[in-house]
C-alpha cells in the first residue's frame, strides 16, 4: 500500500512525523524536508504557495502518496486551501497554531503564541484568531531566525532567540496577567522545548500540535478504508531537497531513526 506524504521546510516536522508513527506504527511514511528551499517563515505567500504545490506533485508522482500530512504551520496557512482544492480526492491534514487547545487549558487567560511572520500574518491565523480573541488575550510572538537555528543546530543561537521571544512575551506564570500558556505555532519549536519551558519556568504548559494532527490523519484514512494491516511493520523515507545528512541526523537523534 502507498506511504503517507509528510513534508515541512525542514526538521520541524519530525515533530509531527514522532506523533503520526506513534499513532499509526503500521503505516509507511515519505517525509520530505524542503531544506534547499528553507526558511519559509520570512518569504511571502507566494513563494510558499510555489514550494507547497511543487513538494505535493512530487510526492504524488513519485510515491502515490494516499495522504497528506502538511506538517509546517507556514504552508498550512498560506497552501492548504489550494492544495484541497486542486486535490480533491487526497486525504489531507494540516497544522495550525494550538489556539483552542490553549483556550481550554489556560487559567489566567493570557496566553503566548510564537509562529512565524508569515503564519501570524496570514489570513487562516486571523480567522482563528478572531474566532477565539473575546475567550482570552494572545500574545503574538513572530519569531523570525528560530526555526533557521533550529534547522542548523546552532544552539547559541537557539538560546539567544528563545531568550529574545520570551522576553518579549513575559511574564509568565500562574497569577493575574501572567501567562501561563505558551503555543508553540512552528513544527521547529519543540525542538527547543526544552530551553523555552526552562525560560518560562516549570509551571508554564508548552503546547504542541502533533497529537491531533496524527488522530485526524488516523481518521480520515479510517474513514477511506486506507488503513493497514495492523500487524504490518511501517518504515520511513527521508527525503531532502538540501542535505540528506542534516536530516538524517535530525531524525536519528529526535526519533532514533536511522534511515
Ligand atoms: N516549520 C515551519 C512551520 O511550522 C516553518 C519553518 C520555516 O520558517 O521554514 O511554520
Amino acid at each position: 500500500m502507498s506511504p503517507i506524504g509528510v513534508f515541512d521546510s525542514g526538521v520541524g516536522g519530525l515533530s509531527i512525523l514522532r506523533a503520526l508513527r506513534a499513532e499509526m506504527p503500521a503505516e509507511d511514511f515519505v517525509y520530505l524536508a524542503d531544506t534547499g528551499f528553507a526558511p519559509y517563515g520570512e518569504r511571502g505567500d507566494a513563494y510558499v504557495i510555489d514550494r507547497t504545490r511543487a513538494i505535493v506533485q512530487r510526492l504524488l508522482d513519485e510515491y502515490a502518496v494516499k495522504a497528506l500530512v502538511i506538517a509546517c504551520n507556514t504552508a498550512t496557512a498560506a497552501a492548504v486551501h489550494l492544495v484541497r482544492a486542486e486535490h480533491p480526492d487526497l486525504p489531507l491534514v494540516g497544522v495550525e497554531p494550538a489556539l483552542k487547545p490553549a483556550v481550554a487549558l489556560s487559567r489566567t487567560r493570557r496566553i503566548g503564541v510564537m509562529a512565524t511572520r508569515g503564519t501570524l500574518a496570514s489570513a487562516k491565523f486571523a480567522g482563528l484568531h478572531d474566532a477565539l480573541k473575546d475567550r482570552a488575550e494572545f500574545v503574538l510572538q513572530p519569531c523570525d531566525g528560530l526555526a533557521d537555528a533550529i534547522q542548523a543546530g546552532d544552539a547559541a543561537q537557539v538560546a539567544a532567540l528563545c531568550k529574545r521571544y520570551t522576553d518579549a512575551m513575559a511574564p509568565f506564570g500562574s497569577r493575574a496577567g501572567e501567562v501561563d500558556t505558551l503555543v508553540l505555532g512552528c513544527t521547529h519549536y519543540p525542538f527547543a522545548s526544552a530551553e523555552l519551558q526552562a525560560l518560562t519556568g516549570a509551571d508554564v504548559r508548552l503546547i504542541e500540535t502533533g497529537e491531533p494532527v496524527a488522530r485526524q490523519a488516523r481518521r480520515l484514512l479510517e474513514a477511506a478504508g486506507q488503513l493497514r494491516d495492523p500487524a504490518a511493520t511501517g518504515r520511513i523515507e527521508l527525503l531532502a531537497t538540501g542535505s540528506l545528512d542534516a536530516l538524517q541526523s535530525a531524525a536519528a537523534r529526535w526519533l532514533s531513526l536511522r534511515a
